[in-house]
């Protein structure tokens, strides 16, 4: 594949970019730098190259994409029935990790991005390389992860070549993503908006600017079917087996003692503060427990990082559950297939 250079700013790196653009304009897939994760970029209005980002990544065909958009004039060419709500929090959270669902309109989207459903997932990332590679394809973007379906999502280049090597055309280098999950997933279709994935906006923020929000009943309660297609599948797994352990430094280390006197290999993700209170083979930290958004900012990144280690087993530490918490434990929960060890 063909691969630019640490784009960080799109200033010196506009030739690159430009590239890029015509890449994507001759309906070929590009991976760019988000402030989230990396995206795998699609003409969305071209169903040759939106086919091509379900097969580079092997994500089942009923996973609907997010269009990314640079202009707001483009939001009302793919988009109806715009509620007075979405307008608000446009204007306060983009360009930002904030995705819309909204009415889809006409025909300019293909069915597959929006996999045959009569919304549209729309998002304006805050991403200089992203918003200045989306304007000069002149197209509305569409863009999963650029991760292979089931890996984590991709917060670096390498990450992005580490999965799609050879199945794509090309990777826009932008460095390390600056937030680290994905973007908030807001279904406005409904009475009150609902959070159908938490991401880089947070509840708290959102209930700031227009009050009362639900959360998907599947969030709460992982027996109930998502209402966004994507979060019923798992995802982010690790190579080995994840745990999450909601105890005390102490109750985890005897998990961890237990298994490697069964001859366990076993492996920790924890944090800065307390990496060195902890015995394994291996001891990854993840960002600092004093500031919730390092850690997520680290969690995939070290979630690969597991793999590339001889560990059988993984015990992972909880985070509490609000702010940028809700988005990382609902990633950490899908990793470990909801296996959470709870200390009495
Ligand atoms: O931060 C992000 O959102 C990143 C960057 C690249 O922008 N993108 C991303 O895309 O995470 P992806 O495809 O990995 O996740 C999109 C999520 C999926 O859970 C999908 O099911 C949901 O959005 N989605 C898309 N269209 C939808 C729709 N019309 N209704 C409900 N959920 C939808
Ligand atoms: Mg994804």
């Amino acid at each position: 594949v063909w691969v630019v250079d640490n784009v960080v700013d799109k200033k010196s790196s506009y030739p690159q970019i430009l590239q890029a653009a015509a890449l994507l304009r001759a309906n070929e897939v590009v991976a760019f730098p988000t402030e989230t994760v990396y995206g795998l970029g699609a003409n969305a209005a071209s169903t040759a190259a939106v086919k091509k980002i379900f097969q580079a990544k092997g994500r089942p065909s009923d996973n609907p994409l997010i269009v990314h958009i640079a202009d707001h004039n483009q939001l009302e060419e793919i988009a109806a029935d715009i509620p007075r709500v979405a307008y608000t929090l446009i204007e306060q959270f983009w360009p930002g990790p904030l995705t819309l669902i909204l009415k889809k309109k006409g025909n300019v989207i293909c069915d597959e991005v929006t996999a045959g459903l009569s919304t549209i997932a729309v998002r304006m990332p805050a991403h200089p390389v992203a918003l200045a590679l989306i304007q000069e394809s002149s197209l509305p973007i569409a863009a999963p992860s650029a991760n292979l379906s089931g890996r984590p999502s991709p917060t670096s280049a390498m990450h992005v070549l580490a999965d799609l090597n050879g199945k794509i055309a090309g990777v826009v280098d932008g460095g390390e993503t600056g937030i680290g999950v994905e973007s908030t997933v807001l279904d406005c279709t409904t009475e009150i908006p609902t959070i159908l994935r938490p991401g880089g906006v947070t509840k708290e923020q959102l209930e700031q600017v227009i009050g009362r929000v639900n959360v998907d009943a599947a969030l709460l309660d992982e027996k109930q079917v998502p209402k966004s297609p994507g979060m019923k599948y798992a995802h982010y797994a690790p190579k080995s087996p994840l745990i999450i352990v909601d105890g005390e430094p102490f109750f985890l280390q005897q998990l961890v003692d237990k298994q490697r006197a069964l001859g366990k290999q076993v492996g920790i993700l924890t944090t800065e503060e307390r990496r060195h209170v902890y015995k394994a083979d291996v001891v990854l930290a993840c960002g600092e427990r004093a500031n919730l958004s390092t850690v997520a900012n680290r969690l995939y990144d070290t979630l690969r990082a597991f793999d590339d280690t001889d560990v059988e087993i993984i015990y992972s530490e909880s985070f509490p559950a609000d702010g940028i918490g809700a988005a990382i434990m609902n990633r950490l929960k899908k990793a470990a297939g909801h296996q959470i060890v709870r200390e009495k």
